[in-house]
């Protein structure tokens, strides 16, 4: 095919994100976004690589942004939603409405929050020896693709007041707890170190936390997992971008019938993996320590969108109801042979109850 009749089928996003000059990384899974090689990037004033994992299916995408030591990344807005995971270092963000008083809040690594859609944001590195490194999710490619028109959607006045109305204490105010361990708040401190609850139905001894940030339709969870464990398989739509913030390990991924083509992806701190619309995908844990990711993606409940995300897709229901789980009494005796095989590398005790297959 002619060169031009390739770029006549990007997508609108595609062509802008190659217009950007910045490394484009396609991958199933990243090892450690801290390590991802970044290219200058003129229209931030800072460094940058997209991350365009296999899995996420033009629904939504993620880059990282590193800010040099001292600096600042440019003011922008938009009209796409971003979700941003601080992965190094220390600094502050400003964020405001056209004309409307300039709201600024600290972050470090482990801090997660929500840039209210359309809302000008700016984003400064106080430390005058490091880095600052962010990976942040957008909506981006839904948003543009749908309008195709990026003066639109890069050059809006539309001002969300629904969305930020410039308080002061929009990102200081203390979150509030909502049913089925749903935290809304603006702003998390450190997901690395804030509390976590019960959740039974996903086994593995895990306990969770959502959060909505911002009303947002991107939304988020944190999850961890003791040693020597690991959760029960199940599937959902795309576009779950889910960062290791703690602990080693690996995960299965695979389609429905397919179980011979397991893909198995091996994680540490800092590496991130997208998976597969609708594959079944099982976390590990072999490390020495508890493991917790963080987990970016639709599935708002205050704002669901797509069907078979977030509690629209009966993520902790078993198959044999109707649900979108492999429960441990159902699951292939592979799964539990090759996490015994890995533990026994890292001299790990497994801490999973018998099944009827291994009695
Ligand atoms: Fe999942």
């Amino acid at each position: 095919m002619a060169e031009k009749d390739k770029s006549k089928n990007l997508t609108t996003h595609r062509k802008w994100i190659e217009g950007q000059g910045i490394p484009i990384l396609s991958e199933f899974s990243v090892p450690n976004l801290k390590e991802v090689k970044v290219g200058s990037w003129e229209r931030l004033g800072a460094y940058g690589a997209f991350i365009v994992l296999d899995a996420v299916e033009d629904i939504n995408d993620a880059y990282v942004l590193e800010m040099s030591a001292g600096s600042s990344a440019r003011a922008e807005r938009h009209m796409y939603e971003e979700v941003v995971y601080v992965l190094s270092g220390r600094g502050a963000s400003t964020v405001w409405n056209e004309g409307g008083p300039k709201r600024t809040f600290e972050w470090h690594e482990g801090s997660l929050f929500a840039i209210p859609l359309n809302a000008w944001h700016q984003f400064f590195n106080v430390q005058e020896d490091k880095h600052a490194r962010f990976y942040v999710v957008s909506s981006a490619p839904l948003v543009m693709n749908l309008f195709h028109n990026l003066d639109f959607v890069l050059n809006n006045p539309y001002i969300f007041q629904d969305r930020f109305d410039g308080r002061k204490d929009f990102f200081n105010a203390e979150g509030q707890e909502m049913a089925g361990r749903v935290w809304e708040t603006n702003f998390v401190e450190d997901v690395r170190t804030f509390p976590l609850l019960d959740w039974k139905e996903r086994g593995g001894g895990g306990i969770n936390r959502l959060f909505e940030l911002a009303d947002s339709t991107l939304t988020c969870h944190v999850s961890q997992f003791p040693v020597g464990t690991y959760k029960k398989a199940h599937r959902h739509g795309a576009g779950a971008n889910v960062i290791i913030v703690q602990g080693q390990g690996y995960s299965l991924l695979w389609e429905e019938g397919k179980e011979s083509q397991r893909v198995k992806v091996d994680w540490k701190v800092g590496g991130v993996l997208a998976p597969p619309n609708m594959w079944f995908h099982q976390h590990f844990n072999t490390g020495a320590d508890p493991a917790k990711y963080l987990a970016i993606r639709w599935g708002s409940r205050k704002f669901p969108l797509f069907k078979n995300v977030g509690e629209r897709g009966k993520v902790d229901v078993s198959v044999k109801e109707g649900g979108n789980q492999i429960e441990y009494e159902d699951e292939h005796p592979y799964i539990r042979k090759l996490f015994e095989e890995e533990l026994a590398k890292n001299g790990v005790q497994c801490k999973m109850p018998p099944t009827k297959y291994n009695k």
